[in-house]
């Protein structure tokens, strides 16, 4: 469930975020929760770098087994490393160009449950196995791309992607800038 512990959400005020995942949830509430916490932390707030990390922050909370779950943004004609947890990855992807680049100039979900069977993925983390692409859309715009890793293999199902999907579409306003 998602909470807001304080609730203010006043500019220049402390607003504490108590977002948590309920204990428990099966897959599908877990999804409902993340789009929940995700939606509700972006409201009132028009920065997109600060939004797109907040949302990069309560994606690694509340879905288990990633190693990376971060943004890239559409900057000119190339993406562009964007707010994310995990570790420290390739900055520039140009599009057409592995996983991401693909999702990008696709504008379709990339599902790729063996990193390593993707001609010219880009292995920013040589704990990647499997890896989660959405393309992130904002009137008939490309803006960015949302990047999600896992150590397993096929970590990444059809309801992981249609949930992404959802999660991107409720956010996308909020990181259009
Ligand atoms: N694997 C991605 C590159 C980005 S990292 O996974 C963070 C790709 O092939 O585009």
């Amino acid at each position: 469930m998602a909470t807001l512990a304080s609730p203010s959400n006043a500019p220049y005020m402390s607003a504490m975020y108590d977002f948590k995942p309920s204990a428990n949830s099966d897959k599908a509430a877990l999804h409902a929760d993340l789009r929940a916490a995700a939606t509700a932390i972006v409201a009132g707030e028009s920065d997109p770098i600060a939004n797109m990390a907040n949302v990069a922050a309560v994606i690694w909370q509340y879905l288990p087994d990633l190693n990376w779950a971060g943004f890239y943004r559409l900057i000119g004609d190339e993406l562009v490393l964007g707010p994310f947890q995990g570790k420290p990855a390739c900055i520039r992807i140009a599009m057409g160009a592995g996983v991401c680049g693909t999702a990008a100039s696709t504008r379709t979900t990339q599902l790729v449950e063996d990193v390593h069977a993707f001609p010219g993925h880009i292995a920013c983390d040589a704990a990647s196995e499997s890896e989660i692409v959405v393309p992130i859309i904002h009137e008939g715009r490309l803006i960015a791309v949302l990047d999600l890793d896992s150590p397993h293999p096929a970590r990444f199902d059809r309801d992981d992607a249609a949930a992404l999907e959802a999660l991107c579409a409720a956010i996308a306003p909020a990181i259009a800038g």
